[in-house]
């Protein structure tokens, strides 16, 4: 028997890549997911169908609506067993550190942090009522790394993998993971809108000489947030192809 029958997963950034993939891959195990995107056609056209999904479209950087929607969630389920983080930008890449606009650094800490600080501060709570959990942030190589040419993306990742370790070591004696992912490359939307020399720049340091696949990252990420993964928390899961070996 699949372990995610009956559990309740929250997916935000639902909509589209990684976070479709894996939202499609939890409800075919038989978890009921509930899908936050600010794409609610989008959620809709991919979910409209599906019986154990519940479309909830909003925006991952306003707290309020956060903890709203995180509270909904649990009234009609009655538990929240998993949260995985994939709402993300890159914000402006292919440019130096001395050109990067204040704004858009600012935007892009809000989605890829902010965001991911926001829902995980509202899930805990009551997967502390269960003394249950498993959280996934969905962090990068470029988080590691550090990427030449996107200093907002990869110091945003950066902030997302020592939230990671932070909150591992904070719930390590109750039932609740919390890890990370940081992938390379995966041809999505986010990558498409890159500058392509900038997409050359990530592609070219891949050792196996190829992009990642939309359904290597679901395999993964199921993984990380099943019942399996126990002895695991605050650590920052490698899917880069041989990219980075720690
Ligand atoms: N694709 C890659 O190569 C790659 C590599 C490393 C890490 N990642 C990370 O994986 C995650 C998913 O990336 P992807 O490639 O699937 O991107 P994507 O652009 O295909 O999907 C991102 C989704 O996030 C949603 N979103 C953006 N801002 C939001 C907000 N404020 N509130 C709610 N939803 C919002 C978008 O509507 C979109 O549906 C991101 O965090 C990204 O940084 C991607």
């Amino acid at each position: 028997m699949s372990t995610f029958k009956g559990k309740v997963a929250i997916v935000t950034g639902a909509a589209s890549g990684l976070g479709l993939t894996i939202s499609l891959k939890l409800l075919a195990e038989g978890c009921f997911v509930a899908l936050f995107d600010l794409n609610k056609n989008a959620l809709h056209t991919w979910f409209g169908s599906e019986a154990n999904a519940q479309i909830m479209p909003l925006d991952i950087t306003k707290s309020k609506s956060v903890n709203a929607s995180v509270e909904t969630v649990f009234q009609t389920f009655g538990r929240i067993d998993i949260l995985v983080n994939c709402a993300g930008i890159t914000g402006i890449t292919n440019i130096k550190s001395h050109e990067v606009n204040d704004e858009n650094l600012r935007k892009v800490f809000e989605i890829n942090f902010m965001g991911s600080f926001y829902t995980s501060k509202a899930v805990i709570p009551y997967m502390l009522k269960e003394n249950y959990g498993r959280i996934l942030h969905i962090a990068s190589i470029a988080g590691k790394e550090g990427n030449a040419g996107m200093l907002a993306y990869s110091a945003s990742k950066a902030a997302v993998i020592g939230m990671t370790k932070v909150q591992g070591k904070e719930y390590a004696e109750t039932g609740i993971t919390v890890n990370a992912m940081a992938p390379a490359v995966i041809r999505t939307a986010l990558v498409e809108a890159m500058p392509e020399a900038q997409v050359k720049y990530m592609a070219d340091k891949i050792p196996m000489k190829r992009c990642g696949t939309l359904e290597e990252a679901a395999n993964l990420a199921a993984y990380i947030v099943s019942d399996e993964n126990s002895f695991t928390t605050g650590f920052t899961f490698d899917l880069t192809g041989g990219r980075a070996t720690y």
